[in-house]
């Protein structure tokens, strides 16, 4: 029996050309070591207390040494595929949003299909930041819809502590490592993603940058030393940025499906502070208990923060089926994203 949609959607995915996108399966993990607020206190000049009020972040993870990227994107994959049921020679295709690659090439996705065993696969990664999750839902999507694939991971995973400055309290304070996926597939009479907008800003590409590693600044001894390979970031200018561009996208996502703010179940936003977070709520005129904020024990893990709050959502047992979600997410490029997910 297919579920009635309750409103109209001029892009809605349900049995469009005999083709559905359902999200059949979600999945996490983070690693095991907790960084506190007062382990902090004693690398840089700050305190829990400015953390706690500026940020909302208690504490964060932090991956072993001999943990990497594709790691916590693969124990994350096999939560998802078992969620889903879906074995890995099953998987057409492996998308592996990030900024922190294992290497800079081959591609992390091709690391995981290797971890996985997915065989069949094809893998590539896709770089958007923070955006990264709702750019790599939207691709897989697409696969999907256009009849290429029947069976997508898309994967959001970071390992942000290794392009970390430990010295600079504007940015060390804030990131976390981690991942989450999700499975696509198609699927009768399913429901999935009703909808995702994308937007970048290549105008404010300074804002949120690693200037070293690339064609631009190779790897030397003057890069090293001058601490060229962290990111670095214009935390005010980048928060201003961040609250106009998730609440336009947002707006624009649900304006897409003719939907009110009041119909939607769960606001999941990008976990970078839990102010940014508040002023989207207002602005979108949603309620505290729509909102669903976890930052505050795993900081901003970049591509993988939207995926890993999917997961603690879905797995809480606070959605129903047809329940409707409302991703909304920013970050470096600049870039950002919504998307509306019909559960
Ligand atoms: O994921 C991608 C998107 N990322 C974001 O959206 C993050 C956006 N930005 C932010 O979340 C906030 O701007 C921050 C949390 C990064 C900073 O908060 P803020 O309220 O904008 O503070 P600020 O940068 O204006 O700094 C205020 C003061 C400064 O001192 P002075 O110049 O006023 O004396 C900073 O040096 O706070 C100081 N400060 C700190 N003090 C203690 C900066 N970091 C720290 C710290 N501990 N860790």
């Amino acid at each position: 029996m297919t579920t009635k949609p309750v409103f109209k959607n001029p892009r809605a995915t349900h049995d469009f050309l005999g083709r559905s996108c359902s999200i059949s399966g979600v999945g996490s993990y983070v690693p095991e070591r907790i960084l506190t607020n007062a382990e902090l206190e004693k690398l840089v000049d700050t305190t829990d207390e400015w953390i706690t009020s500026r940020t909302g972040i208690k504490e964060r993870r932090i991956a072993a040494p001999d943990q990497y990227t594709s790691d916590l994107a693969t124990a994350a994959a096999q939560r998802a595929m078992k969620n889903a049921g879906v074995t890995p020679e099953q998987i057409d295709l492996i998308i592996v949003a990030t900024i922190t690659p294992d290497m800079p090439f081959p591609a992390t996705a091709c690391l995981v299909q290797r971890k996985l065993g997915a065989r069949r696969a094809a893998a590539f990664d896709l770089e958007a930041a923070c955006s990264g999750f709702i750019y790599a839902l939207e691709i897989g999507q697409q696969f999907i819809m256009s009849r290429t694939y029947d069976t997508v991971l898309v994967i959001g995973a970071e390992k942000l502590s290794s392009i970390t400055d430990w010295q600079d309290r504007n940015t060390c304070v804030l990131f976390g490592d981690g991942a989450g996926a999700a499975i696509l597939q198609n699927r009768e009479g399913a429901h999935g993603l009703l909808t995702a907008v994308m937007g970048a800003d290549g105008e404010n590409s300074d804002l949120l940058s690693m200037a070293g590693g690339g064609s631009r600044c190779p790897a030397t001894v003057e890069s090293v030393n001058s601490r060229m390979h962290y990111l670095r970031m214009e935390g005010k200018e980048t928060f201003k940025n961040a609250v106009q561009a998730m609440v336009t996208a947002a707006k624009e996502a649900l304006r897409r499906c003719e939907l009110d703010v009041s119909a939607i179940k769960c606001i999941i936003p990008h976990q970078a502070n839990r102010r940014i977070i508040d002023a989207v709520g207002d602005r979108l005129g949603a309620t505290p208990e729509q909102l669903f904020v976890n930052l505050e024990k795993y900081g901003n893990t970049s591509a993988a923060s939207v995926a890993i709050a999917l997961d603690e959502v879905v797995s809480s047992g606070r959605l129903q089926r047809g329940d409707l979600i409302l991703l909304v997410v920013f970050g470096a490029g600049l870039t950002w994203g919504a998307a509306v997910i019909e559960w």
